[in-house]
């Protein structure tokens, strides 16, 4: 009888679910594990979802599964079938190392891995990659027969994936994209949190957040480059050098922990506040902070201090954000750029902490007197407005940062709402995607676009980024002026890159390009693999980009026709890049802000070097960048005008409809 451990790790992928039964595995308590769910299923509910686990299995499997399984689902709230999960090391070995008849197939089990990685996923026992819930598949018996798929599929094959669910291997072509992945996508009335809970724990659907049930998280390095990209914009857009200035802002978390980092390349002096001990330490651990102040009066004399020494440095104060904001307005310490980066969109159960609570006797409150804590939280967010309107007056220049501070503020009833509302505008405040992101870099087209190194050589890595430099400083030279300030902050960011130490998890690398910075670049990579200096390259975009992402709120707020409730523009992109020559494809619902708020998609494309690879890269770039810049230019998007018109003369048979534009006197008295 063959056991397990005898078998290589690729005749473990060959094998997908084992016929034996694996013994059972202990709850590893030193892992950071998925909270809880919350029991949401009926008892006849439960049985669907054991009958639907159970479907994975041979049937004399079933009696001690099901017990297992039930077990997990009253303790956890969801089934993962952690017994079932591999003893080889998780992580994105070198594509040399994945069985299979297919380059495209091995790459995308690497990305796989890499997203299930431990030092790169959140919740890695529970498949969970980042954002709580963005998970990779459900179950663990998903995650062993799609490897086991894609080690045997040929390029003549398409694997298709239904949230998790690998479906199976159907017949295709070369062209095709050997993986169409769909997560979340439910009937439009089916598209509340609940339903995420009780659907998801039946088995049936999962939360991909954006990249992680797309394969193309690359760890922290995407968060930083977002960051810092917002930052420097964030001066420009106030006409103020970094250098000498304050930026003001909390959260060391997840995404929010970049700021200090972003700052520091930036160059300006950060004030970041964070309630949470641990995490403040955590980040000055990392170094991703420099000094940790839990004195107000003490961050006052340090400020004035980095003010007037010019120094670029990243300061945690571990407290409240308010009592900052109070703080300076009170010692009049200018805050130059202001934010806030605490989870508003979880306000009640931890991503906001009141003032005048301890942290500890907080987490209690929540817990144990949940309207008690709601009316401090309210109370918090009147006076951290409160604050921030003092420090705007004086000249002080805020955004918010995606998290839902406007808007729960507003609900709080904290004076936060514009005195001349327009569509879109209805808040004191623009969103960082409204002022920075959507007119400064989504317009003209530049986002996210990101690549891995499949053979795992940090030497790749490198030629990878000279290439890169070298193909965006070319391209600087022939730029126009509106966007040659976008080449410089990605020529030198990508300088900077190794310094910077960004890697976690697999040789990746992102930097913001447009469209034909992201073709040139492509091509650069195709020919050097064609030319053996380095070995197959994955392309990828993280899905908070130009076209791949309708979210209201967020990627498209500043959309000001109306149609920023639709989802077309998703919808085409996927459709469109699946027929141009992706190697994957995905479509989300929910990515970044929610179940129901957004519909958001991205691509996975494999350079091998070969002229179909050329051949494929020009089409499905072209088209992915340029689909957003039409949309955003029929919205009346002066930036997007201006870069379609540019592309449709670099590209004839590009015919793009451009919107007339009234004259607002016409409409004035009507
Ligand atoms: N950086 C980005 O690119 C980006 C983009 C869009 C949205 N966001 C949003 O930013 C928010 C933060 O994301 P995250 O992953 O960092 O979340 P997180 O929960 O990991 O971190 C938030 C941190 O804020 C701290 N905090 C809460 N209330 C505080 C208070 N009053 N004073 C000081 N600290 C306080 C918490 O202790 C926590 O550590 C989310 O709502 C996310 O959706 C981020």
């Amino acid at each position: 009888m063959e056991t397990t451990t005898a078998l290589s790790f690729k005749q473990l992928i060959k094998q997908g679910i084992p016929n034996e039964l694996p013994s059972v595995k202990a709850y590893e308590t030193n892992i950071n594990h998925a909270p809880k769910r919350k029991e949401i299923l009926s008892d006849e509910e439960k049985k669907l979802a054991l009958r639907n686990a159970l479907r994975y299995f041979k049937p004399e499997q079933h009696e001690v599964l099901a017990k297992e399984f039930l077990a997990e689902l009253n303790n956890y709230g969801r089934i993962y079938m952690y017994r079932f999960r591999p003893d080889y090391e998780m992580k994105a070995r070198s594509i040399k190392e994945y069985p299979g008849k297919c380059k495209q197939a091995k790459a995308i089990m690497l990305m796989i891995q890499n997203n299930l990685d431990y030092a790169v996923a959140q919740h890695p026992h529970e498949l969970i990659t980042y954002g709580g819930n963005g998970g990779v598949f459900s179950n663990w018996a998903q995650y062993l027969l799609t490897m086991k798929y894609l080690s045997e599929m040929t390029d003549k094959q398409t694997l298709v994936m239904y949230s998790g669910h690998p479906m199976g291997l159907f017949p295709s072509h070369k062209d095709a994209p050997r993986v169409v992945v769909t997560n979340g996508m439910m009937i439009p009335n089916y598209s509340k949190p609940d339903d995420w809970e009780k659907f998801n724990a039946l088995g049936v659907t999962q939360y991909g957040q954006m990249t992680a049930g797309s394969y193309m998280y690359i760890g922290p390095q995407g968060i930083v480059h977002g960051t810092t990209i917002t930052v420097l914009n964030a001066f420009r857009k106030i006409g103020k050098e970094p250098k000498g200035s304050l930026f003001v802002t909390s959260g060391l978390g997840g995404m929010s922990g970049a700021q200090p980092k972003a700052g520091n390349i930036a160059g300006c002096i950060t004030v970041c506040a964070e309630v949470n001990p641990k995490i403040t330490q955590v980040r000055l651990d990392q170094g991703w902070i420099d000094e940790k102040i839990t004195n107000l009066d003490e961050l006052v004399t340090r400020v004035k201090q980095a003010k007037e020494n010019k120094e670029t440095v990243s300061i945690a104060y571990l407290g409240n954000i308010v009592d900052v904001w109070e703080k300076f307005d009170q010692e009049n310490v200018h805050i130059d750029l202001g934010s806030d980066q605490t989870s508003l969109h979880n306000p009640w159960a931890g991503g906001y902490y009141p003032s005048d609570v301890s942290f500890e006797d907080a987490n209690e409150m929540m817990a144990n007197e949940p309207e008690l804590f709601k009316e401090k939280v309210q109370e918090t967010l009147r006076r951290h407005a409160k604050a921030i309107n003092q420090h705007t007056v004086k000249g002080t220049y805020f955004f918010d940062y995606g998290n839902a501070f406007l808007l729960e503020a507003s609900r709080a009833g904290a004076d936060v709402m514009s005195e001349t509302p327009t569509i879109g505008r209805e808040f004191k405040y623009p969103s960082y995607v409204q002022d920075i992101m959507g007119p400064m870099c989504f317009d003209y087209g530049f986002g996210p676009f990101r690549w891995v190194c499949a053979s795992g050589k940090a030497e790749d890595l490198a030629k990878t980024d000279a290439i890169a430099c070298k193909v965006l400083e070319k391209l600087k030279k022939e730029s126009p002026e509106e966007i040659r300030q976008q080449m410089d902050d990605n020529i030198q960011w990508i300088k900077g890159a190794q310094e910077n130490k960004l890697v976690v998890g697999s040789q990746a690398r992102i930097l913001y390009a447009d469209a034909e910075g992201r073709m040139k670049i492509a091509k650069a990579f195709n020919k050097a693999i064609k030319k053996g200096k380095i070995g197959t390259v994955v392309l990828g975009r993280d899905h908070h980009d130009v076209s791949g992402t309708d979210s209201p709120y967020r990627e498209t707020s500043n959309i000001y026709d109306g149609s920023r409730f639709t989802a077309d523009m998703a919808i085409h992109n996927v459709i469109g890049d699946s027929f141009r020559g992706a190697t994957w494809v995905s479509i989300h619902n929910g990515g970044g802000v929610g179940w129901g708020e957004v519909i958001n998609g991205g691509f996975g494309m494999v350079l091998d070097g070969s002229k179909d690879a050329g051949r494929r890269l020009e089409s499905m770039l072209f088209w992915d960048v340029n689909n957003g810049i039409a949309r955003r230019n029929w919205a009346r998007n002066k930036g997007a005008t201006f870069a379609i018109e540019r592309a449709m003369k670099s590209e004839p048979s590009l015919k793009v409809t451009i919107p007339n534009l009234v004259d607002d006197k016409l409409l004035a008295d009507i």
